[in-house]
């Protein structure tokens, strides 16, 4: 099994991934709904452009950083919220806070974690965001919110896009929702992974970490899937985000708008950020890459509202594509994931060095030393 430093790319990471968790685990982080078309897109979208390099300029020192909904950022990522990271390593979120800040990107906590607010607060040494939904039961969403304000969380970030949830095949067959049948495959899948198989069975059971107030059986995970899944609101609208913005008071974001549209309408309801993404091509299978709806968006909102996106990120000429095209930042899941799978903390810093390193290089080799000099005559749509 390669080692971590021999990990040259994300992908390289992926295939070390592969080999220590078990295949359920691995389907749950790679798959996307239906036919995967959206997943597909969102990775492709990035190569319909080029760049358009410029040479012969003093490109010694290149700086990374930037400021985004009020918070500095050594380098132009958050990580996306992603739930149940202890599924991919024992040490989970705490893992990927760490790695996160010591790289000086941002963190945002997923509702659906396997380490608290609190937990994650303590553990970090940055800005963090939480993504929260709108849930049916409102007392678990208020006491969010004032954990979150509690633990000095710099901004919420409300995800929109599920109003149900995609239909994810691969998961289906392996058993999710099926608490029998996912044990089964699991347990069959990890007799090959035993390093992972002996973490699961000797540290403490995966739970809903934010939820044990509020659910049976101190919230562990596999016993209350389906009381988390009966959660989402498909009645959810835009009086409901504007009530909790009223709420919270402080920084908000709406995470999965896929529309020009409903960027311009998060904008005129006040929101300090969206990001464009599709759940990294896990919900609507069709619905458009990100990247694809950068441009038009950051036209139609200028500056009332900051743009960031996510989906299909897996390399650093990736981010600097989609900054180049007007992103403030992007969120990264995937990328981070394999990172976390392929060896928890470290794993995720090698993700992040990976990245910096291939920032760094094509911002040389294109001629530009800052993200703020970055600008859309740095790429070009391929012909
Ligand atoms: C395993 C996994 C779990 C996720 N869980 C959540 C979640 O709990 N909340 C959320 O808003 N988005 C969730 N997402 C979506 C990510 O926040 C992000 O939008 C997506 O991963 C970006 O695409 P990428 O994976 O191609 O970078 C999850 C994504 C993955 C891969």
């Amino acid at each position: 099994m390669a080692k971590l430093e021999e990990a040259f790319s994300i992908e390289d990471l992926k295939a070390i991934a592969k080999e220590k968790v078990p295949s359920v685990m691995f389907d749950y982080l790679q798959g996307g709904s239906e036919d995967e078309l959206t997943l597909d897109w969102n990775r492709e979208a990035f190569n319909k452009y080029e760049f358009v390099p410029r040479v012969l300029r003093d490109v010694t020192n290149v700086d990374l950083s930037t400021t985004v909904q009020g918070v500095d950022l050594k380098i132009p990522i958050i990580n996306a919220p992603t739930g149940m990271a202890r599924m991919f390593h024992h040490m989970g979120e705490i893992a990927a806070v760490r790695a996160s800040h010591k790289a000086g990107a941002g963190y945002t906590l997923s509702t659906v974690s396997t380490t608290s607010i609190e937990d994650v607060a303590a553990a970090a040494n940055g800005p963090m965001f939480f993504q929260i939904y709108e849930w049916h039961n409102q007392e678990m969403v208020k006491d969010f919110i004032e954990r979150s304000r509690k633990c000095n969380y710099d901004g919420l970030m409300l995800a929109v896009d599920l109003p149900t949830l995609g239909k994810r095949e691969r998961d289906l067959r392996n058993g999710h929702g099926r608490p029998a049948v996912i044990r089964k495959n699991t347990a069959l899948g990890a007799l090959s992974k035993p390093a992972w198989l002996y973490h699961f069975l000797t540290q403490p059971k995966w739970k809903m970490a934010n939820m044990v107030n509020h659910l049976p059986h101190g919230a562990e995970a596999m016993k209350v899937i389906d009381n988390v899944n009966a959660q989402f609101r498909a009645d959810v609208d835009w009086k409901d985000a504007q009530e909790m913005m009223g709420q919270w008071k402080g920084k908000f974001v709406l995470k999965g708008i896929q529309s020009v549209e409903d960027a311009v309408r998060a904008a005129e309801i006040g929101a300090s950020g969206i990001v464009l993404s599709n759940h990294g091509g896990r919900q609507l299978d069709g619905a458009p890459a990100p990247l694809d709806l950068l441009p038009e968006t950051v036209q139609a909102v200028g500056s009332d509202i900051e743009v960031m996106m996510d989906g299909g990120i897996m390399r650093g000429s990736d981010i600097i594509k989609a900054l180049a095209l007007g992103a403030k930042a992007v969120l990264i899941g995937k990328a981070y994931l394999y990172g976390l799978a392929a060896g928890g903390e470290a794993g995720v810093t090698r993700s992040y060095e990976i990245l910096v390193d291939e920032m760094e290089r094509v911002m040389r080799l294109i001629g530009c030393t800052s993200i703020e000099e970055l600008n859309a005559s740095h790429v070009r749509k391929r012909s």
